[in-house]
C-alpha cells in the first residue's frame, strides 16, 4: 500500500469506528459497579434521592461534626453538608495514620534527571502517610508563624516535586486557601492572580527540571514582584542548585522555614463550605477567573469519583498515575485529593515525557508497577507519533485502567491507547469534566459501561446532564446543542473569586435554571454523550484551556500591534492550535522576524502554552457593520476552509478575500 492508500484506509477506519467495547468480564466481576444495569439503577436512585445518595457517599470520609442537612438550596449557590466540619488533609493523610496505615506509601515521586539517583537510575522518593503527616504539619505550622492563617491565600508556583503536594496539603491542614499556578505561566500571570486573590505569600522553587533544562521559577516570581506590591514573603525550595537572588526580609529558604514548624500541628476543623482553593482558569474575557472550591462537597465528589471511575481500592496493590501537573484541576483532584482520600498511592513525575527519551513514561509504569494511568488525548497522540517501539520496550502488564481527560479524543487515538498501552485488556475511561465541576461528570465506569471510542458515555451518579437549547428545552438524541447540568452536584464551583456577577452570567444566565458548561455536545441513539467542543471563546490547546481574548490582549500590548484576533484551528497533535490575525501600526512592516517577536511576546506575557502556531498579518480584520470581529470567518480561514458562513454583514469583503488568499506579507 502506498502512504496515501494507507492513510485513506486509516481515515476510513476512523470514520467507521463504531465498535463497542464491553467491560472485560473478570474486571466487571470484581468492580465496585459491575454492570450497566447496576449503573442505571444507581443513577436513577441518585437522582430520585440526591440527599440520600450523597449522604451515604459522605460516610466514606471522616467528619469532626456531622451535617445538619446534605443539601441546602439550589443553583446558583447550593450548600453541601451545612453544619458539618472536616478537613481534607485529615481525610487524605491523618485518617490513614490513625487507622494504622502510617507506614504505607502515600506518594511515589520520580525526578526527571535520568541518572541522579543513588543506584544510577533516576531519583525516586517514597513518602508514607506518616511522613506526609509530619511534613504537612511542620509546613502548616511554619506558615502560620509567617502570618498565614485560616482563609489566607497562599500562592504556590512550583515544579512537580513532593513538596508541591506537601504545600497543597499543608494549606488544607491549616485552613489556608491554596492558589496553585502552573509552572509554565509567566510573571504577569502570577502577578494578576496574586492581586486578584490578595495573596501575600508565594511558595516556589529555585527551578524546575524540564527536558534537561532548568526552568527558573524563582526568577519569574522575582519579575512578578515588580508588577505587584502584594508579595511580602517568598519561600524558596532548593531543587536544582540553581543560583537565585534572595531578597533579605522577603525571601526565605524552605528548609529554614520548615525547621521552625511543629511536626504535630493538628488539622484545623473547617466548615463544609469554607474555601479550600482558588484555581484560575480561562474564560471568554481577557482576565482568567478564580474558580472557588469549598471543602466538604469537593472532598466527597473527588473521593467517590476517583474510587468508582478508576475502580480504586486500598490494599489491592494499586498505584495511580495521573500525568497532569498539579497546577491544573486534574492534578488537584486526581493526583492529590481523590486518590489520597482513597488510600491508594499516587505517583508524581517531575519532568517531560520525552526526557531523556521517548519511552520515559513507560519506563516509569514498569518500574513502579503502575495500575492506573490517566492522561490527555494530546499526550496520547504524541506517544503514538513517537512510535510503538517505546511502549513495547517495557513491561506494561501492571496496567488495569486507562483514563483520558481534557479534550475530545479522536477514535483512532483511543483505539491505539487501548491496544498498544492497555494491551487490549484495560477499560478506557474518557472522563468529561471541568475546573468548575471539581470532579468527573460524564464518564464510563470501567466495570459497567460499554465504551465507544470518542464518547464520554454517561453521566456519573447524581449528575443530571442534558443537551438543551438556549431556552433549556431538552433536544432529541442525535441533535447537537448546549451541554447543561440541571441540578447541583457536590464538587461544583461556589463562585468566581471577587466577581459574583460574572459567575452568574457565565454559568447560570445563559440557560435559565441550569449550569451551562460552555461546551457543545450531542447524545447518540444509546444516550451516550459526545462532546463537540467549546461554544464560547475558549480554546483547548493540548488539553489546556486558553481564552482567545487573553492571547489577544497579550498581542495588542506589543508596540507594533494595533489590533489582534485569535481563534482556534485544527492541530494534528494539540487538538487545537492558536491562529492570530494581527494588524500593525504605521511604521511597522510584516516580517518573519516580527512574527517571531510577537510569538515570544505572548510567551513572555502569558507563558509558552499560549504561543500562537500561526501569525497572519492583515490590513484589517473582517468585522460586522456594528464593529464585531467575525471570528467564525477567521476560524474558517485558519482551518484553510472555504467559508460557508453568511457574509452579507461583512463590512469589507476584500478583507476576507485577502486573508483567504494568504497574501499576508
Ligand atoms: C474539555 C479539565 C471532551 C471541555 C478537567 C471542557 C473535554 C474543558 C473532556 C474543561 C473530555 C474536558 N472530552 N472534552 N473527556 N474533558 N474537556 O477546565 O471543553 O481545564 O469544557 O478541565 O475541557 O477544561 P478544564
Amino acid at each position: 500500500m502506498s502512504d496515501h492508500d494507507a492513510q485513506s484506509a486509516r481515515i476510513d477506519s476512523i470514520l467507521t469506528e463504531d465498535r463497542v467495547f464491553e467491560p472485560p468480564a473478570d474486571f466487571a466481576a470484581a468492580a465496585h459497579v459491575g454492570s450497566l444495569d447496576a449503573y442505571r439503577a444507581e443513577h436513577a436512585r441518585s437522582l430520585a434521592d440526591p440527599e440520600g445518595y450523597w449522604g451515604e457517599a459522605a460516610q466514606a470520609l471522616e467528619w469532626f461534626t456531622p451535617w445538619t442537612r446534605v443539601l441546602e438550596g439550589g443553583f446558583p449557590e447550593p450548600r453541601w453538608f451545612p453544619g458539618a466540619r472536616t478537613n481534607l488533609c485529615h481525610n487524605a493523610v491523618d485518617r490513614h495514620v490513625a487507622a494504622g496505615h502510617g507506614e504505607e506509601v502515600a506518594l511515589i515521586w520520580e525526578g526527571e534527571p535520568a541518572a541522579a539517583g543513588t543506584d544510577g537510575g533516576p531519583e525516586v522518593r517514597r513518602l508514607t502517610y506518616a511522613g506526609l503527616q509530619r511534613e504537612t504539619a511542620q509546613l502548616a505550622s511554619a506558615l502560620q508563624r509567617l502570618g498565614v492563617h485560616k482563609g489566607s491565600v497562599v500562592t504556590i508556583y512550583m515544579g512537580m516535586v513532593p513538596e508541591l503536594a506537601i504545600a497543597v496539603l499543608a494549606c488544607a491542614r491549616l485552613g489556608a486557601v491554596h492558589s496553585v499556578i502552573f509552572g509554565g505561566f509567566a510573571a504577569h500571570a502570577i502577578a494578576d492572580r496574586v492581586d486578584d486573590a490578595d495573596s501575600r505569600i508565594v511558595l516556589t522553587c529555585d527551578g524546575a527540571w524540564r527536558r534537561g533544562h532548568v526552568v527558573p521559577l524563582k526568577a519569574t516570581v522575582d519579575e512578578a514582584t515588580t508588577m505587584t506590591d502584594r508579595i511580602e514573603r517568598v519561600v524558596v525550595l532548593r531543587r536544582c542548585a540553581n543560583a537565585v537572588d534572595m531578597k533579605p526580609g522577603r525571601d526565605l529558604w524552605w528548609d529554614d522555614v520548615v525547621a521552625t514548624g511543629d511536626p504535630h500541628f493538628p488539622c484545623a476543623p473547617m466548615e463544609s463550605e469554607d474555601l479550600l482553593f482558588l484555581l484560575y482558569t480561562s474564560g471568554s474575557t481577557g482576565k482568567p477567573k478564580g474558580i472557588r472550591h469549598t471543602t466538604g462537597g469537593y472532598m466527597v465528589h473527588t473521593n467517590l469519583t476517583a474510587r468508582l471511575v478508576f475502580d480504586l481500592r486500598p490494599d489491592a496493590g494499586h498505584v495511580f498515575w495521573c500525568t497532569a501537573d498539579v497546577g491544573w484541576v486534574t492534578g488537584h483532584s486526581y493526583v492529590l485529593y481523590g486518590v489520597l482520600t482513597n488510600r491508594v498511592p499516587t505517583l508524581m513525575y517531575e519532568g517531560a515525557p520525552n526526557a531523556p527519551a521517548e519511552d520515559r513514561l513507560w519506563a516509569i509504569v514498569a518500574r513502579h508497577r503502575v495500575t492506573h494511568f490517566y492522561t490527555a488525548p494530546t499526550a496520547i497522540r504524541a506517544f503514538r507519533k513517537w512510535g510503538d517501539e517505546h511502549p513495547k520496550a517495557h513491561d506494561l502488564s501492571s496496567l488495569r485502567v486507562l483514563g483520558t481527560v481534557g479534550e475530545p479524543i479522536n477514535p483512532d487515538a483511543w483505539i491505539w491507547y487501548r491496544d498498544v498501552i492497555g494491551g487490549g485488556r484495560c477499560p478506557v475511561v474518557d472522563t468529561w469534566w471541568q475546573t468548575e465541576t471539581g470532579g468527573h461528570m460524564i464518564t464510563p465506569l470501567p466495570g459497567a459501561t460499554p465504551t465507544v471510542p470518542g464518547s464520554c458515555t454517561l453521566p456519573f451518579f447524581g449528575v443530571d446532564a442534558a443537551i438543551v437549547n438556549e431556552r433549556g428545552e431538552e433536544l432529541p438524541h442525535g441533535t447537537g446543542g448546549l451541554l447543561a447540568i440541571r441540578r447541583p452536584w457536590p464538587g461544583m464551583l461556589r463562585g468566581i473569586h471577587g466577581d459574583h456577577g460574572r459567575f452568574l452570567t457565565t454559568y447560570f444566565k445563559r440557560i435559565p435554571g441550569m449550569y451551562f458548561a460552555g461546551d457543545g455536545a450531542r447524545r447518540d441513539a444509546r444516550g451516550y454523550f459526545w462532546i463537540m467542543g467549546r461554544v464560547d471563546d475558549v480554546i483547548n490547546v493540548a488539553g489546556h484551556r486558553l481564552g482567545t481574548m487573553e492571547v489577544e490582549s497579550a498581542l495588542v500590548s506589543h508596540p507594533a500591534v494595533v489590533e489582534a484576533a485569535v481563534v482556534g484551528m485544527p492541530h494534528e497533535l494539540k487538538g487545537q492550535g492558536i491562529a492570530a490575525f494581527v494588524t500593525l501600526k504605521r511604521g511597522f512592516d510584516p516580517s518573519p522576524a516580527l512574527r517571531a517577536q510577537l510569538v515570544q511576546h505572548v510567551a513572555h506575557e502569558i507563558g509558552a502554552i499560549a504561543k500562537p502556531d500561526v501569525v497572519r498579518f492583515t490590513d484589517a480584520l473582517p468585522k460586522t457593520r456594528s464593529g464585531k470581529i467575525m471570528r467564525r470567518l477567521l476560524r474558517d480561514v485558519a482551518a484553510g476552509q472555504e467559508t460557508t458562513q453568511d457574509t452579507t454583514t461583512l463590512e469589507d469583503f476584500s478583507v476576507l478575500a485577502r486573508l483567504r488568499a494568504g497574501d499576508e506579507e
